[in-house]
């Protein structure tokens, strides 16, 4: 193996612009105060009696009879998170916690919760309740019959 010796001046060097680039990379994340709902996204709406077909089925997501009124489901594996705030409107989310990176736990009471260090978020993906300070980014979905596609 092939080693190289650094002065210790230049070593303190490097380490101090890791320092101040890790401490500029902290305040863009956490710094920021994003909490509007998320946007540009629209909700898609939906006819809630429109027919099931078949053939949309092995590209969807879910069904939109998996999503409660009032409620949500989150996709872990996808890493998204569908609500459906009201009656055949649909909006989706990254399930990924703009506090450090966890998969949003569930949607119970309202409230896209995050199990790691509590932080909750409204069903149009805006902060609930902290420690997150930024809103989930919105995902683009569309619905064709009963079917929830992502993209
Ligand atoms: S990662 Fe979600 S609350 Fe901390």
């Amino acid at each position: 193996m092939d080693f190289q010796c650094v002065d210790r001046r230049t070593a303190l060097k490097v380490a101090g612009l890791t320092c101040a680039g890790a401490t500029v990379a902290g305040c863009a994340t956490y710094g920021a105060q994003d909490n509007e709902p998320a946007e540009p996204v629209a909700p898609v709406t939906v006819d809630p009696n429109a027919e099931a077909d078949p053939a949309e089925a092995a590209d969807a997501l879910a069904s939109i009879d998996d999503i409660p009124v009032g409620g949500g489901e989150v996709f872990a594996s996808e890493q998204v998170v569908v609500t459906q705030p009201a009656s055949g409107t649909f909006q989706a989310f990254s399930a990924v916690c703009t506090h450090e990176g966890c998969i949003v736990a569930n949607v119970s009471d309202g409230t896209i919760n995050c199990s790691c260090h509590g932080s909750r978020f409204n069903l149009d993906g805006s902060v609930a309740n902290g420690p997150a300070a930024s809103a989930l980014p919105p995902r683009q979905i569309s619905i064709a019959g009963r079917s929830i596609i992502l993209g």
